[in-house]
C-alpha cells in the first residue's frame, strides 16, 4: 500500500495528487515547527472571534479550545511532535486538532488563510525572541561593565589605523563595546515596540467577523498572556499589506546584522590582543582549543567563529531582501522562505551573546607587557604637543612640528627624549626641560589632562 500522504488543507479543485518530489520542495515544516506556540495562540483568538459572531456555538468553542490548549500544553512542555508528512505547522495544528475533535476540526479554519496566519505567527515569535535577545545582550552588557569596573585604574596602548596612538584607560576601550552594543539593544527594543500582530485580513481581502470580534478576542488573549499592545495598532487596516509585511523580518535581521558587525569587530580585537606580538590581554583557558599537531598553541576558536559568523548573519539579511525584491502583491509562496534566515540568525546570535556574556569575564590584563609597551615615546608625542599650546601658547601646528622634529632627533641620535640633557631640549623650545618631559611623558598625566570625556561608568539595568 502507498504510504498516506498527510492531509492537506487545499485540493477539491484537482484531479491528480500532488507530484510527490514537488511535495516534499514545498514543505516549511522542517523549520516552522518553531512556530507552533503562535499558531496555537492564532486558533485561540480565531475560535473565539468566531464564536463571538455566531460561527460556532459556545459548546463547539469550548471543545476546540480544549483540543488546542492540549496541543499548547504538549508544546510548553517540549513535548510537541511535529509531522514531517505535513506541508506546514498550520497544516500539522489543524490535523492534530482534527485528531481529537473529529470534523469539528473543520470548522477551525473558517474565514481565515494561512497568509494571514504566518504573519501573525511570526510577529509573535519576533516579540518573542526579541525579548529574549533583550535578556541575553543585557547579560553580555553587565559583564563588559564588571569588567570595567575591574580594570578601573588600568591604562592600555590606544590604536588608530592600527598603528600605536595614544595611552587611553582599559574602561574607554572596553566601554566602546559597551556602548556599540547598548546601541543594538535600544534598537531592538524600539523595533519590539512597534511590532503588533494583526488578526482579521484573511487571504487578502479581509473576512467577513466584525473587528470588534476580532479586537475583543485578541484582547482577551493578550490579557491573559500578560501582553499589552495598543489594540488600534493591532487592526488591519490594509489587508494586502498585512499579509505581504515582511518588513519586520527585514529590521530585525537588520539590527541583528549590525549587531553582529560589533560582535565582530570585538572579537577582531580581543583576538589581535591576545597574540604574542601584543599580548595586551589572557583570554580564558575554557573557551580556547588546542592544536592537533602544535603542543604550544592557544587558539581563539570562539572570537574567530563570533568573526566567522557574520557571513552567514549578514547573508541572511541580503537574502531576504533578495526574495522579497519585486514582489507583486499581495501574498507569494517565495515569503516561506523568510523563516530560515529569520530563525537562523536569531539562534546564532543567542548561542554567541550566551557565551560571550562568560567569555568577557574571564578576560585578564597583561599589564607587564601593557607597561613595556608605554615606554614607546611616540605613545606621548601628542600630549607634549599639546602641552606646548596650552601651557607654552604655541601655536598647535607649530607645536606639532617640533615634537615631530624632536622625535625624528631622537630617532637619528638615538637617544630617547626622556635621557636628552635641558641642554638638547632648550634648543627646541625654551621651555622644554628634562623636568617637563619626565611630567609629560608619563601614563598618568596624559589621562589626567583630558578634561573632554565624562568617565562615569553607567549602571545597566534591563
Ligand atoms: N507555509 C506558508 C509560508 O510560510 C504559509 C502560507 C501559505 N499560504 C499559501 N497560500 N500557500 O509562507
Amino acid at each position: 500500500m502507498k504510504k498516506k500522504m498527510s492531509k492537506k488543507m487545499w485540493g477539491g479543485r484537482f484531479k491528480k495528487p500532488v507530484d510527490k518530489a514537488f511535495a516534499e520542495f514545498s514543505k516549511s515544516i522542517q523549520y516552522d515547527y518553531r512556530l507552533a506556540e503562535y499558531d496555537i495562540y492564532h486558533s485561540l483568538i480565531h475560535v473565539d472571534a468566531l464564536h463571538r459572531e455566531g460561527v460556532i456555538t459556545k459548546g463547539e468553542r469550548g471543545k476546540l479550545l480544549e483540543a488546542l490548549g492540549d496541543i499548547l500544553y504538549e508544546i510548553k512542555k517540549g513535548r510537541f511532535k511535529f509531522t514531517a508528512a505535513a506541508e506546514d505547522i498550520h497544516t500539522d495544528i489543524q490535523n492534530k486538532v482534527e485528531k481529537k475533535v473529529g470534523t469539528l476540526a473543520l470548522k477551525l479554519h473558517s474565514l481565515r488563510s494561512r497568509n494571514d496566519q504566518i504573519v501573525f505567527d511570526e510577529k509573535f515569535y519576533c516579540i518573542d525572541e526579541g525579548q529574549k535577545l533583550l535578556n541575553l545582550l543585557s547579560e553580555v552588557l553587565q559583564s563588559l561593565l564588571w569588567l570595567s569596573k575591574k580594570n578601573k585604574n588600568k591604562l592600555i596602548v590606544g590604536y588608530t589605523h592600527l598603528q600605536r596612538a595614544q595611552i587611553i584607560p582599559f574602561s574607554d576601550y572596553s566601554m566602546a563595546f559597551f556602548y556599540m552594543l547598548k546601541r543594538d539593544f535600544d534598537r531592538i527594543a524600539n523595533f519590539l515596540g512597534t511590532l503588533c500582530p494583526a488578526l482579521g485580513a484573511g487571504a487578502l481581502a479581509g473576512t467577513p467577523l466584525r473587528r470588534g470580534a476580532y479586537r475583543k478576542a485578541l484582547d482577551k488573549m493578550l490579557k491573559l498572556k500578560a501582553r499589552s499592545f495598543s489594540l488600534d495598532q493591532c487592526l488591519v487596516k490594509n489587508p494586502l499589506d498585512t499579509v505581504s509585511e515582511r518588513d519586520f523580518i527585514v529590521e530585525l535581521l537588520s539590527a541583528l546584522a549590525i549587531l553582529q558587525m560589533h560582535l565582530s569587530r570585538f572579537a577582531e580585537d580581543l583576538i589581535l590582543y591576545s597574540t604574542k606580538e601584543f599580548n595586551y590581554i589572557n583570554l580564558p583557558e575554557d573557551f580556547c582549543t588546542g592544536s592537533s599537531l602544535m603542543p604550544h598553541k592557544k587558539n581563539p576558536d570562539f572570537l574567530e567563529l563570533v568573526r566567522g559568523y557574520t557571513g552567514r548573519i549578514y547573508g541572511n539579511l541580503l537574502s531576504l531582501l533578495a526574495t522579497l525584491k519585486g514582489l507583486p502583491l499581495a501574498y507569494n509562496r517565495d515569503m516561506q522562505l523568510d523563516k530560515e534566515p529569520l530563525f537562523s540568525s536569531v539562534e546564532v546570535i543567542k548561542d554567541e551573546l550566551k557565551i560571550m556574556a562568560r567569555f568577557i569575564r574571564g578576560i585578564s590584563l597583561n599589564t607587564n607587557q601593557i607597561n613595556k609597551a608605554f615606554e614607546d615615546e611616540g605613545l606621548y608625542a601628542t600630549e607634549l604637543a599639546e602641552f606646548l599650546a596650552m601651557e607654552k601658547k604655541m601655536p598647535f601646528k607649530k607645536a606639532h612640528d617640533l615634537v615631530g622634529k624632536l622625535i625624528r632627533y631622537s630617532e637619528d641620535k638615538k637617544i630617547k627624549i626622556r635621557n636628552m640633557p635641558d641642554s638638547m631640549l632648550s634648543k627646541f623650545h625654551p621651555g622644554l626641560t628634562a623636568q617637563v618631559i619626565k611630567r609629560v611623558m608619563n601614563p598618568h598625566y596624559v589621562i589626567k589632562v583630558k578634561k573632554s570625556i565624562s568617565r562615569k561608568l553607567p549602571t545597566f539595568k534591563k
